[in-house]
């Protein structure tokens, strides 16, 4: 089987059609962009083409530094936003540029990944985030399998009760879930200090 970011580099041009026009997410990423401090430092996990979230973030005055493992959405990435550290990478072989953050997000990324790198992944992000962390996530509260609209790719979700074992174990305290129009599940979470 292959990874989804062969899928999404297979498909990068139909995604970047759609999801360059869609602001689905965008208020949500903005509201909660808002408790972060001024100029804090983030790192962006699957950021495909950087359209909406990356623009906002770095709009909004925040370092940012990133990660996607399709080679053809990080050269768009990169053409956009020459001044953010991009790299590309599968997540689960990455070194987060070897660095500490003061937020992390994570938008339509987790439920690609199966269940054991899904856990990794949380851990490792919390790894990375200095005490008191943001981080933002979606995921369904739903537990179930389904195929990715875009490229056919089989995605997971664990569904609320198993994600919330994984953020316990990783230090994480869950602080509110929220839906966007598209009906996309938002884990807002903090590190416990
Ligand atoms: C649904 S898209 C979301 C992109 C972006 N976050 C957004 O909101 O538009 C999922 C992204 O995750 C990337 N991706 C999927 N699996 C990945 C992996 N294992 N490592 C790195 N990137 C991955 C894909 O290449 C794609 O850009």
């Amino acid at each position: 089987m292959t990874g989804a970011e062969e899928a999404y580099d297979r498909n990068s041009q139909s995604f970047l059609l759609s999801r360059d026009k869609s602001s689905i997410g965008s208020s949500i990423v903005e509201q909660w962009s808002m408790q972060l401090p001024k100029g804090a430092a983030g790192v962006e996990l699957g950021c495909g083409g950087g359209y909406p979230v990356s623009r906002i973030l770095d709009n909004a005055g925040f370092r940012l530094w990133a990660v996607d493992g399709s080679p053809r959405l990080v050269s768009s990435f990169q053409s956009r936003f020459p001044h953010i550290p991009v790299q590309c990478a599968r997540v689960q072989d990455w070194d987060f540029f070897n660095r500490q953050y003061d937020f992390a997000i994570a938008i339509g990324l987790l439920f690609m990944l199966n269940e054991s790198d899904q856990a990794s992944l949380v851990m490792s992000i919390a790894n990375v985030l200095a005490p008191g962390g943001h981080c933002l996530l979606t995921a369904p509260i739903e537990s179930g399998r389904w195929q990715d609209l875009i490229t056919g790719h089989e995605c997971i979700s664990l569904g609320l009760y198993r994600y919330q074992a994984i953020f316990d174990a990783a230090g994480f305290r869950m602080k509110t879930t929220l839906l966007d129009s598209g009906g996309n599940n938002y884990y807002q979470l903090q590190l416990v200090s």
